[in-house]
């Protein structure tokens, strides 16, 4: 049986024979490349090539790619392990010309490769082109011996290739195998009949031939390229498993000795494997289902950590730990309830290792990683699974946030294994309940990080002499390691002191990593971490055994290290667009950079104006967008200084310093954790300014997925409002305009039949007035809105009342208006300034004024009737005593 290895040797020596350059495989994760989970096809790496972005070293190349399709676009994680050839991981092969040979090589070359080396039958080879492409229809029936009723013409669904909603593209001819009506999955079903693209298992799609010519637009249009490319990939699993005279792609022996090693340590055997293995459950029940799905799995594992991915919570990492997690829950399906997953790496190593060499290389941290991030999910599965059994037994139709959060927080659960759960129980999960615990989570965690103790009057427990902590944080998030020392005290707050170490620890603004540090016996969560010299102590707590002599595995919480250097790599753009915009003057005060924000104080004389923080921002976000490589070296100081490095006034350096590049635009001298590139930022936002002392200025800032949200959530007001108002987002601004204005017109009309009717009130109570020793003398409550309006009331009254005395009183928002008026003929016996004044003492206030017109105000609205009957009282006192 030819070997898988042989026949990836055998594609390559096949094209370099014919002029091509083999070129290695690119790595999984596409750095330079955010609109992309993993690499997902062999011409990613030269897209830049065919959009004439870059020029190519060689204008024919081959290689054989690895691929994940596992999340964002082609998800069909959950389909791996059903059938015999859905997979997260594969490999492409695939030949590519850049500008030199078309369709025709391309043609020739896959058949004769297919028939001549391979020797695959002619009659069981099919071609199809697409509907347009009469060329490619004639070079097949001219310069191959296929049958040609086996050429047919098929519609962009399968014969227009993309690589996604944007960028090159192409017709494409695609060569598909006939495998035999015993493949059909619909054999016998009514009105099914096998046909290439159709819906059964029986022709599978082996090569697909690009011819690139294109570039899709945003707006959906086509542009022609400036040069024509091809561009082939053909299924690395799927030839050998034609080539290799098997049904599926997992009895290839690229997957066989994975299937055998999983059947070993399980007793549970692969359905179909050697006889003497045969146990009666495999034969009965079983169809493989979950060996298929660890099979599948751990390549991808083995191959993206090895290429520096790790699980996370987000993003990439998390479809890496959701791969693990879901082969992990059919391990259990096995009843492997011990961590297993790390040691099939060594057997995916034994496969692949020789043509993909990393793998040997990262092996050791390929199974700590695995290992490490198995043992912490199978730790609390077996407690989740009881412990989701009682939640859903008393929940009535809904998982409630808080408990899905527990199972997440304290059990591992991610919410979509609760989701899955519940499903099947026929529930639903409160997921803004659980969003909700999450926000309260991060509160806690932060107020954690707080907790701190003196460490230097404490007794130490020393296990190894104490030297210095060596920082291995730069490059690795996890090392092997052995306490040096340990304090820990009655609630089991715990300081460790390590060999090595992947934390960093607070300084320079940027706040200390997270993570764990534990081994068999024990698990110590940490929360901080502080470095005094070169010793760091490790601040946490003791969650389970006792701290013990034997090596333990120290690891961050990586995403938030992530997030932490999206912040800080910002905050060195940020501090140089500043000085662009404003001056050099700008000189960094004091920052502070953490998962969640930055904050970066400096100085600068006055307010930084919105202008100049846009400014600030697009500048930022352009050196985003351009993915600028970090680089850091160490050097002597003078030597920084020379390059211009730009180095934080009072702050101590030692001769050798370490500078951070961001390219031409930005060097300083920092010891923080920062991005491979600056396209990791991914968007850069600035949320507040504002003055902290005389001549320093402060700017806080957002990025990355939190900046995502923020727009989101700026967007989601802005379509509230619209809403509200009920206008398109187009029309708001007139909308709101219209609006504003048709309130200024009501408020005068309003305005103008309040008076009116204020006045009326005064003809009324002006038709029977009271006479005090011959004056006339109005006490009257009214209803207005303003001082103002009383003011107006107040002339008018004069002037109706002829002769007399008068005092309104109102409630104006809650205090007490008061206004008294006395005419002319009678100022001299009668002061309205003494009258107000007089009565506003009742109410709780004050006032004064004119002898003829005069305010007052109050505060207790209860006393305004005893403030107006005590008007009366004062008209006659004060006539008694008048001459
Ligand atoms: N780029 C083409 C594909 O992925 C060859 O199918």
């Amino acid at each position: 049986m030819i070997r898988s290895k042989d026949i990836r040797k055998q594609f390559i020596s096949f094209f370099e024979s014919r002029g091509h350059r083999e070129v290695a495989s690119a790595s999984l994760i596409p750095l330079s490349d955010p609109t992309l989970l993993f690499t997902n096809a062999g011409m990613n790496q030269f897209k830049d090539i065919f959009l004439g972005f870059r020029k190519e070293e060689y204008s024919r190349v081959v290689n054989s790619q690895k691929c994940i399709r596992a999340g964002g676009k082609h998800n069909d994680l959950e389909e791996v392990g059903r059938d015999g050839y859905h997979h997260t991981f594969f490999e492409m092969l695939g030949n590519w010309s850049f500008g030199d040979y078309y369709k025709k090589e391309a043609i020739i070359w896959a058949w004769e490769l297919l028939t001549g080396v391979w020797g695959f039958p002619r009659e069981k080879l099919y071609a199809t082109v697409h509907d347009t492409d009469r060329e490619a229809f004639e070079l097949w029936q001219k310069h191959t011996n296929i049958d040609p009723s086996h050429i047919e013409f098929h519609g962009d669904k399968d014969n227009f290739w993309e690589m996604a909603t944007t960028g090159p593209c192409g017709p494409c001819s695609e060569i598909h195998y006939d495998m035999g009506l015993q493949s059909c999955n619909r054999r016998g079903e009514k009105g099914h009949k096998c046909k290439i693209n159709g819906d059964c298992h029986r022709f599978i799609e082996v090569w697909n031939l690009v011819f690139i010519q294109y570039n899709r637009q945003e707006d959906g249009s086509l542009k022609t390229l400036a040069r024509k490319y091809v561009d082939t990939g053909a299924g690395f699993e799927r030839i050998c498993q034609i080539l290799q005279k098997v049904q599926t792609n997992y009895e290839t022996d690229l997957f066989l000795p994975l299937l055998e090693e999983i059947s070993n340590l399980s007793g549970i055997v692969y359905p179909g494997l050697k006889d003497e293995m045969q146990t009666p459950l495999a034969a009965a029940q079983y169809d493989g289902m979950s060996h298929r799905v660890i099979a599948d799995h751990i390549r991808a594992l083995t191959f993206a950590i090895a290429d520096g991915g790790m699980p996370a919570n987000e993003g990439r990492g998390y479809v890496l730990r959701r791969i693990l997690r879901r082969a992990a829950r059919h391990g259990r399906l096995l009843d492997l309830h011990k961590p297993f997953l790390y040691s099939l790496v060594e057997v995916v190593i034994d496969i692949m290792g020789d043509h993909y060499q990393e793998l040997r290389e990262k092996q050791a941290h390929v199974q700590l990683v695995i290992k490490s991030e198995e043992e912490r999910f199978n730790l609390t599965l077996d407690y989740g699974i009881s412990k989701f059994e009682e939640i859903a037994a008393k929940s009535d139709r809904m998982i409630p946030g808080k408990d899905a959060f527990l199972l997440y927080d304290t059990f591992g659960f991610p919410l979509d294994l609760t989701r899955v759960m519940a499903g099947e129980k026929g529930l639903a999960v409160d997921e803004a309940g659980f969003r909700k615990e999450m926000e309260k989570q991060k509160q806690r965690a932060r107020d954690a990080a707080r907790f701190t103790m003196s460490w230097e009057n404490i007794d130490w427990i020393e296990l190894k002499p104490s030297r210095t902590t060596e920082f291995v944080g730069y490059h690795q998030p996890l090392v092997e390691t052995l306490i040096q020392k340990y304090h820990i005290d009655d609630e089991n707050n715990v300081g460790i002191v390590l060999e090595k170490t992947p934390f960093y620890a607070e300084s320079g603004g940027q706040v200390a990593d997270t993570g764990r540090i534990y081994n068999k016996e024990c698990e110590v969560r940490i929360t901080d971490v502080h470095k005094d010299n070169d010793i760091f102590v490790h601040i946490g707590k003791l969650v389970s055994g006792q701290i013990n002599q034997e090596p333990v595995t120290a690891v961050i919480e990586s995403e938030l290290r992530h997030n932490i250097a999206r912040n800080h790599t910002a905050t060195h753009l940020l501090h140089k667009a500043l000085r662009d915009v404003l001056g050099n003057h700008v000189q960094q005060k004091g920052s502070l950079v953490n998962p969640d924000y930055l904050r970066f104080d400096f100085t600068h004389y006055k307010q930084v104006n919105e202008r100049e923080l846009q400014m600030v921002e697009r500048i930022v976000n352009r050196k985003v967008r351009e993915c600028i490589p970090l680089e850091t070296s160490v050097k002597p100081l003078e030597e920084a200084r020379k390059e211009g490095a730009m180095a934080l006034f009072g702050e101590k350096y030692s001769d050798k310093v370490r500078m951070v590049s961001i390219g031409d635009f930005s060097r300083e001298l920092c010891g923080g954790t920062h991005l491979e590139c600056t396209g990791e930022i991914g968007l850069f936002k600035i949320t507040a300014e504002s003055s902290i002392a005389a001549g320093v200025r402060r700017i806080e800032a957002i990025t990355g997925e939190r900046a995502e949200k923020y727009v989101e959530l700026l967007e989601n007001e802005i379509d509230e409002i619209a809403r509200s108002i009920n206008s398109p987002r187009r029309d708001m601004q007139e909308k709101i305009n219209r609006i504003l204005e048709e309130n200024r017109r009501l408020h005068v009309q309003i305005k103008s039949v309040r008076i009116r009717s204020a006045d009326n009130q005064l003809d009324k109570i002006l038709k029977k007035v009271p006479e005090i020793n011959g004056i006339r003398v109005v006490i009257a409550r009214i209803k207005i809105d303003s001082q103002n309006e009383m003011r107006q009331l107040g002339d008018s009254l004069k002037e109706k009342i002829g002769s007399g005395i008068g005092v309104l009183a109102a409630e104006i928002e809650g205090k007490v208006a008061l206004l008294a008026i006395v005419t002319r003929d009678l100022t001299d016996r009668y002061h309205a300034g003494k009258i107000v004044g007089n009565i506003a003492g009742i109410v709780g206030g004050s006032g004064g004024g004119r002898a003829d017109m005069a305010m007052a105000g109050g505060k207790d609205v209860n006393r305004i009737d005893e403030a107006l009957q005590a008007v009366l009282k004062i008209v006659r006192q004060n006539d008694q005593k008048s001459p």
